[in-house]
């Protein structure tokens, strides 16, 4: 499946990163992450091909990750105390930190495409609930029956109130003009209070891009990461030309520290390398970048 590496004139590098959430260890289903992620990660680098935005790349490799029933976003989304869905996700531009998220929403498929039409309209960031659908429905979203939304696992894991489901996805890019975007989606907490919204539809939080620095998607616990603003606050550790494993370190670092809570993130910085970390035992990650022949799957 290798593909050339996309290159500009300069020579400058592209890169897409994904994650599938950060969580406990699957006892079994390592492949089928492993799988996921690898897809996601192919997805947004055939977006990223021929000149292609980064914007394209990552809501491209997140709306894999929705469809895939076995993360936490989309279909496969985690139940609310009432055993319904809903779904926050944001996505961002870097050049000109344009931005859209929606939160609440559960009648639509994809989650991240109705954010980035909140983007591109450009008239507001952040839609929630009814509010969100009515807009999906004015742009020509389909309609989604959130029954589809929900799977038996997911079913099951309200039943047995399984604790550690902090499970998100999110993708950040770099294209070959420069430009950094990011996108996080997600169903939330299981067992959260209807009406509860997290960190994955709240800009500098769940998801930050700007491209003179670099974009950050996180995954984790929500109020955790609301409380440090995390996505931004890991843009700084890149100041001064950071390392960008060592940038998403010390970010998680705040975030168990500080926000009290477990989670991690990924990262692309403005050269067009990336990092993460996590602080549980599992984050399920996918890269492909210039040089290249093939998607690393480091888990
Ligand atoms: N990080 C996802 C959430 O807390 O909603």
């Amino acid at each position: 499946m290798a593909m050339a590496p996309p290159r500009d004139h300069a020579g400058r590098a592209s890169a897409v990163i994904v994650h599938g959430g950060a969580g406990a260890d699957p006892a079994d289903g390592r492949d089928e992450l492993r799988a996921g992620v690898q897809a996601a990660a192919l997805a947004g680098w055939r977006a990223l091909g021929g000149g292609g935005r980064a914007l394209d790349a990552v809501e491209a490799a997140v709306r894999v990750l929705e469809d895939h029933p076995r993360f936490n976003a989309g279909r496969g989304s985690v139940l609310t105390s009432a055993g319904t869905v809903e779904m926050d996700a944001s996505i961002m531009e870097g050049d000109r930190l344009a931005c859209g998220a929606v939160a609440a929403v559960s009648r639509v498929a994809n989650p991240i495409t109705l954010a980035r039409r909140v983007m591109d309209d450009e008239r507001h960031v952040l839609l929630v609930g009814d509010g969100a659908h009515a807009f999906a429905r004015a742009v020509g979203l389909p309609d989604c029956d959130p029954a589809l939304l929900i799977t038996d696992r997911q079913r099951a894991r309200l039943a047995t109130h399984v604790p550690d489901s902090r499970g998100t996805v999110g993708a950040v890019a770099i294209d070959r003009h420069g430009t950094i975007a990011a996108a996080t989606s997600t169903g939330g907490m299981v067992g959260k209070r209807p009406g509860r919204v997290g960190d994955s539809a709240l800009i500098g939080c769940g998801t930050y891009a700007d491209s003179a620095l670099g974009g950050v998607s996180c995954t984790g616990a929500g109020e955790a990461i609301i409380r440090v603003v995390l996505a931004r606050r890991a843009l700084d550790h890149l100041q001064g030309d950071g390392e960008p494993d060592a940038a998403a370190r010390a970010a998680v670092d705040l975030l168990v520290k500080q926000g009290r809570g477990e989670g991690g993130l990924i990262l692309v910085d403005a050269r067009g390398r990336v990092g993460y970390a996590y602080s549980t035992p599992l984050m399920p990650v996918a890269w492909m970048s210039s040089g290249l022949d093939a998607p690393r799957v480091p888990f």
